[in-house]
């Protein structure tokens, strides 16, 4: 089984093969060849992961979400993993949940909503950590953004909130039946905090892949975060592929709270990649990072400098998040006036793959590979 390949090197293949040379990857083509103990998937195609699962179809971060992105083609299924009380690991985007479980309908837990201090911002509602694995899994899932996507309603009360096992386990069920590689992309989730609770998201991590034979490289794994120390301290104890998230604005919690004055856009410098470099193997960059938007139009113009110095420092480059819909898009890509209506996805994923990046995050995962897909096949006919 493999990822999705090529036929021949992608072009500007010298900083491309620089980065995969640098994870102690032969660079290209030969998918079937390569070692099974790599740090890359077995191709240098770029790859589609299903953000939250294929959110812009299913409540987020449920198993049909995440089956829905398989089905559509993703290579990678994305989930955010956060900590129950009994400290299992379940995906959801934030600890905080009333806005993606139906958990303000259920009276008996009417006493736990609480205000809390979450990465030195109050935030009220029901949180994770105040729930058991079994009572959380008595709540259902609903659809976080109702009014741009609300045929996805349907859906509400349906599915439960799963853990992390519970989708490692859907994973190899589908990789099964496709006969498809299918890898899976967590991110820690408020690290320092969880930490702080006594509750570390990174050792049910590690553990969690041990048990489904997947803390290898070459396993079809990534582990992302947007703070930085828990990588530092994950990359001595797996083998798994580190992705550094960087937002366009803000700094890294963990940085902030320990008086380090790095922001993500310092990250995002040659010296900023030349330090993650040392500790993971990519950036997952939000995507205005990659083609910056016009300060008056709105519209991406030419690409930053960031995928080519990210690959001179040996790491990949990931992008977040494509969502088909036209209020999340660059003003170029949009369709009509109104926000909620889909923009064109394509031409949005193609913009990406031809700024040179490694990896994209989309909603819609059915729009992206599409695009990949023919992406891939122009790349050909011009070699
Ligand atoms: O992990 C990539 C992207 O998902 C980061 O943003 O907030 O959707 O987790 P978020
Ligand atoms: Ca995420």
């Amino acid at each position: 089984m493999t990822f999705r390949t090529l036929t021949r090197p992608l072009a500007g293949g010298a900083a491309m093969a620089t980065a995969i040379a640098a994870l102690g990857v032969p660079a290209a083509p030969a998918a079937t060849a390569l070692p099974v103990e790599s740090h890359r998937p077995s191709t240098t195609a770029p790859v589609v992961i299903g953000h939250r699962g294929a959110s812009g179809y299913r409540p987020e971060h449920t198993l049909a979400s995440y089956r829905l992105a398989i089905r559509l083609g993703a290579d990678y299924v994305e989930p955010d993993l956060v900590s129950t009380k009994d400290g299992v690991l379940v995906a959801r985007h934030e600890n905080e949940i009333s806005g993606t479980t139906d958990v303000a309908q259920h009276p008996e837990f009417a006493d736990r909503r609480t205000t809390k201090t979450i990465d030195g911002r109050p935030v009220t509602g029901w949180f994770t950590e105040d729930f058991t694995l079994a009572e959380l899994k008595t709540l259902r899932a609903v659809e976080r953004l109702p009014l741009v996507r609300p045929d996805n309603t349907r859906y509400d009360g349906m599915f439960e909130v799963p853990t992390l096992d519970e989708v490692l386990a859907l994973v190899r069920q589908e990789e099964r039946r496709t006969g498809r590689r299918i890898g899976v992309y967590p991110e820690t989730k408020h690290p320092s905090y969880f930490d702080g609770l006594g509750l570390s998201l990174e050792e049910p991590l590690v553990a969690a892949l041990r048990r489904h034979g997947l803390d290898r490289a070459g396993a079809g794994v990534f582990i992302q975060s947007f703070e930085t120390a828990n990588l530092r301290d994950l990359a001595q104890v797996t083998r798994v592929p580190l992705v550094q998230l960087v937002d366009a604005s803000g700094a890294p919690y963990d940085l902030a709270r320990a008086g380090d004055p790095r922001t993500y856009r310092d990250l995002t410098t040659p010296a900023g990649l030349a330090w993650i470099a040392t500790y993971a193997d990519g950036v997952g960059a939000h995507k205005d990072l990659v083609l910056p938007r016009d300060a008056v139009t709105g519209a991406t113009g030419e690409p930053s400098d960031l995928v080519p110095d990210a690959h001179d420092a040996g790491l990949l480059v990931h992008v977040w998040t494509l969502r088909d819909e036209n209020q999340f898009m660059a003003t170029n890509f949009r369709r009509g006036a109104d926000p909620n209506a889909k923009g064109d996805g394509y031409a949005e994923a193609t913009a990406f793959l031809d700024a040179g990046v490694d990896g994209i995050f989309s909603d819609h995962p059915d729009t992206t590979v599409m695009a990949l897909e023919d992406w891939l096949a122009a790349a050909d006919r011009s070699a």
